[in-house]
């Protein structure tokens, strides 16, 4: 059981990106050597690229599933779950791996979807756990459908969006941690916070627009280590 340091739990929001699993083996997306180098956007995460070339499509997320099998979590992912011994946390992820809940993070809301998870391809609301390596090409929904990742693709609405804008609007502390703040709306949540609600941003890249200055905090680091900074900092404020 957690004990908060503090007489009531505020609220610490975070987004977190591709960077915050990066020092767990798992490749970025906009990074040199990133996914979006190696494979092209249009040919593998498009609803028409899954018309187009349906093995192709399954066999890219195939790979990304079964490098779920062989990583872990990493000292990033379990700093925000020590935080939840300060603060009422709730993790916003644009990830579709399962590294927070493997970390023990208790709130968890995927924007762009889960690769542990499929879904029916006549059904949206027809979800399933998918608990194996590979999906693939006549594996049916229970209505005989083919079923698909469970993966917000390109071109596609982020039906996550509307509960998550709560959680920036009635946060204490927004915490943004390894995305670049490329692909939209996600990159668009942390404006829904309060005029004056302390913003970290932790990132070993310069992100534009963000930079140190008043209740700004850009700490210039990878998750790990730059996460650390941000848990002593944030409680040496709050103290
Ligand atoms: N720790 C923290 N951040 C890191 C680390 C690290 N060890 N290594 C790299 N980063 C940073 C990069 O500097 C970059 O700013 O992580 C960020 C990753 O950015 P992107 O590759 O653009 O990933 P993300 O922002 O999560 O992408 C958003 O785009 O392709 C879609 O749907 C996909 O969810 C994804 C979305």
């Amino acid at each position: 059981m957690f004990v908060s340091k503090f007489k009531s739990m505020k609220k610490l929001v975070v987004l977190s990106g591709a960077g915050i699993s990066a020092e767990s083996g798992i490749s970025t997306f906009r990074d040199s050597g990133g996914l979006w180098n190696q494979y092209d956007i249009s040919e593998v995460a498009t609803f028409e690229a899954w018309t187009r070339n349906r093995a192709l499509v399954l066999e890219f997320y195939n790979r990304r599933r079964r490098q779920l099998y062989e990583v872990e979590p990493n000292d990033g992912h379990r700093i925000l779950v020590q935080l939840e011994n300060y603060f009422d946390v709730q993790v916003v992820t644009q990830n579709v791996d399962d590294l927070h809940e493997r970390a023990g993070s208790g709130k968890v809301l995927h924007l762009h979807g889960e690769l542990k998870k499929v879904r029916s391809t006549i059904d949206d609301s027809l979800v399933y756990d998918w608990p194996h390596p590979d999906l693939n090409e006549g594996d049916i929904c229970e209505q005989g459908s083919q079923l698909r990742p469970h993966i917000v693709w390109f071109g596609e609405a982020v039906p996550a969006l509307e509960e998550a804008i709560p959680f920036f609007e009635e946060a204490d502390i927004c915490l943004v941690v390894g995305t670049s703040l490329n692909v939209y709306p996600a990159a668009g949540l942390i404006h829904y916070c309060k005029p004056g609600t302390p913003l970290y941003v932790v990132d070993p890249q310069e992100i534009a627009g963000i930079r140190s200055s008043g209740k700004v905090r850009f700490v210039q680091e990878k998750a790990s280590t730059g996460l650390r900074v941000v848990l002593e900092e944030i409680l040496a404020s709050e103290s």
